[in-house]
């Protein structure tokens, strides 16, 4: 066959004509990708939830914590653009495998009646958008200010206050924190997967261990919000 410029650029053929294995284009490759920037953003996560709950000590604590890590453009930048790096590659990875799917079945199930996948994994395509768009919200809400609560720069304590002071955005919080949590879950049970921690003896226990870590993260994000609808972190002084 001829080879054109476009067949060239857009097929899987690289100069000598063999295939091109680059490990970025195999569907293992863009798991390996969605695994690590998963993994990334799980470890952000934990350290974003460990300076959260920090608002139980107290106004001083947590805006002096806050303060503390604006004094540290370089760890706050380099933050930034891992951050967005591995979302935008973790989106990437999820489209492009989401494409191989389609196109393997191009014709749907008549009925599809899943036998062994969890209401989690079924459900990580709606998931992770609605995270996504959460974390847009949560970006306008507290870092930029203009989510529609009360804001002041200074006083990220008053902020988290005021924002979960309105109950409808409280409760979208806690939503937007359980479809995270399940997205989490199944994302941490493919990544044992991954590394190919598959066997009888212990796949039960690494189930386990997703869940709990999974709702260990849901629940200490989610006491916030509550925290604060129950008037147990309020607005002493402001
Ligand atoms: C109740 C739950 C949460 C609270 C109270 C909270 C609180 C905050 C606050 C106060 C800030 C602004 C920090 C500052 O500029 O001083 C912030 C920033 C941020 N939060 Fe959260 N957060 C919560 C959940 C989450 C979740 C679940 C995610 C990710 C899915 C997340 C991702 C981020 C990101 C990416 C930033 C921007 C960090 C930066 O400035 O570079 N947060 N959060």
């Amino acid at each position: 066959m001829e080879l054109t410029q476009k067949n060239m650029s857009t097929s899987a053929v690289g100069i000598a004509g063999a295939p091109n294995l680059r490990f970025w284009n195999t569907t293992n490759g863009k798991k390996a990708i969605m695994a690590v920037t998963g993994v990334i953003l799980a470890g952000f996560l934990v350290g974003h939830l460990l300076g959260n709950l920090q608002i139980f000590l107290g106004r001083d604590a947590f805006n002096r914590y806050a303060e503390n890590l604006h004094n540290l453009p370089a760890l706050v930048w380099g933050t930034r653009v891992v951050l967005l790096l591995a979302v935008g590659l973790h989106i990437w990875s999820t489209v492009q495998l989401a494409d191989r799917k389609s196109s393997a079945r191009p014709v749907a199930y008549q009925k599809y009646t899943p036998q062994t996948s969890t209401y989690a994994s079924r459900t990580m395509y709606m998931s992770g958008p609605i995270v996504a768009a959460f974390i847009v919200y949560h970006l306008m809400h507290f870092t930029f200010g203009t989510g529609g609560t009360e804001y002041h720069y200074y006083d990220p304590y008053g902020n988290v206050v005021a924002g979960f002071k309105v109950l409808p955005i409280a409760l979208a919080y806690v939503v937007a924190m359980g479809l995270l949590s399940m997205h989490l879950r199944h994302g941490l049970w493919s990544f044992f997967q991954s590394l190919g921690l598959n066997h009888p003896a212990y796949t039960p226990k690494l189930k386990g261990a997703a869940a709990v870590i999974a709702v260990l993260i849901f629940l200490g994000f989610a006491s916030i919000p509550v925290a604060v609808l129950l008037g147990a972190v309020k607005q002493d002084i402001f």
